[in-house]
């Protein structure tokens, strides 16, 4: 038996009929403390036309809100804004009950949901391309590498509404649909950009350019991710201008692990120092902090701040683990500096040093190594660490 749930109006033609996965805490290494939706659209044009689906667990849920506005086997069209698996995780089955007319997707989005699926009977449709649903048009952008190749908005010019697959959602789970009925969202906004979009920072601001030199009329962003915006579509939309920029604040973020607190005392004092010297200080131990967390304090900052101690010669595997994560996010426009404990050999700090060298981030010194314990000159070494940093920070406060 289907699930009685309901598709929600998000406009005049356009009903949600994604599902809600409460119970997701770790998407591909992403910690979503709030879970997440998956969110598919139903265009009830004279060709109904589905927007991208659902993770392949939750089609029944897909299927039962379809059910409420519409008979699910009268869906002639499906478009794939984006082929990862959570929106596209259902696509063979839903294509073998449904037997829809036609599926398109980017030209690269045709060659990925070949790839991960096997299907082939797909229509690739360009950049510009506008697709008739009878009484209605969709056309199509673009967005490669935001974040897949294959990604592309869909806008539906009579409604006024962008499809936005990804960009601009964040993983939220929650039973309103809306942006103003959310709550304070710009966090989990912030932290989803962080986390998928930081790496290809030059490509949302091309794109935004893009898209304002359209100028095209639009009352609804109805992303792949958390709310639709019907409020707040003009902060969305600077706010990811604002993130693609990437500008430094006078905050500078503490990240580090420790064996026997001698590296955690180190951090302290440091913060100590930043503190003093006017810097705005967020310590990560990483014992409880989640790398992607670390992500989204990065967003804003101005200084990176990273201690190891060395253990079997090696940098402290929970530290690799976050510094190999943010060198892929390629975070812009920091000040560096490692520092870290060791009993014998201490190369936590040059391979920290390595790390940073290669994100372009500017180090601010060698780095302090301390030996067993820190001594009260380590100590006084970590505070002046602190303050130059600080220091530094001041030309963007
Ligand atoms: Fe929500 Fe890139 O998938």
């Amino acid at each position: 038996m289907s699930e009685p749930l309901k598709a929600t109006q998000i406009s005049e033609h356009v009903y949600w009929v994604g599902a809600v996965d409460w119970a997701i805490r770790d998407f591909h290494g992403y910690k979503t403390s709030q879970g997440t939706s998956y969110n598919a659209y139903l265009v009830m044009a004279d060709k109904i036309t589905l927007i991208d689906s659902v993770k392949a667990p939750f089609m029944g849920e897909l299927m039962s809100r379809i059910a409420s506005v519409a008979d699910p086997a009268k869906i002639e069209y499906i478009v794939s804004n984006h082929s990862e698996m959570d929106h596209s995780g259902c696509l063979p089955t839903l294509i073998h009950k449904l037997k829809p007319e036609k599926l398109f997707a980017s030209k690269m989005g045709a060659k990925a949901l070949n790839q991960h699926f096997g299907i082939s009977d797909i229509e690739a449709v360009d950049n510009g391309q506008t697709l008739s649903l009878g009484n209605m048009n969709l056309t199509f952008t673009e967005t490669r590498m935001l974040h897949w190749p294959d990604s592309m908005f869909s806008y539906l010019a009579e409604d006024e509404l962008l499809f936005s697959q990804d960009a601009f959602g964040m993983h939220l789970a929650s039973s309103k649909r809306f942006d103003d009925e959310v709550g304070d969202w710009e966090a989990e906004a912030a932290k989803y950009y962080a986390n998928i979009l930081m790496p290809f920072s030059p490509m949302v601001t091309a794109l935004l350019a893009k898209v304002a030199e359209m100028n095209l009329p639009m009352k609804i962003i109805a992303p792949d991710h958390g709310p639709v915006f019907r409020k707040d579509l003009e902060k969305i939309v600077a706010l990811y201008g604002k993130w693609a920029r990437q500008e430094p604040t006078n905050k500078a973020v503490v990240v580090f692990d420790t064996m026997w607190r001698s590296t955690a005392k180190m951090a302290s004092v440091i913060c100590e120092g930043l503190s003093a010297g006017g810097a705005e200080t967020k310590m990560l131990p990483l014992g409880a902090s989640h790398r992607s967390d670390v992500a989204s304090e990065i967003l804003d900052a101005g200084a990176l701040l990273v201690g190891s101690p060395t253990m079997n010669n090696q940098i402290f595997p929970t530290v690799a683990d976050v510094m190999t994560y943010l060198k892929g996010l390629k975070p812009k426009n920091l000040l560096g500096a490692s520092f870290g404990s060791y009993g014998w050999s201490g190369e936590s700090v040059k391979q920290i040093n390595e790390y940073l060298d290669a994100m372009k981030i500017e180090k601010v010194c060698d780095g302090l190594r301390v030996q067993y314990v820190p001594t009260a000159d380590d100590l006084h070494n970590c505070y002046e660490l602190g303050l130059e940093v600080a220091k530094r920070l001041k030309d963007f406060s």
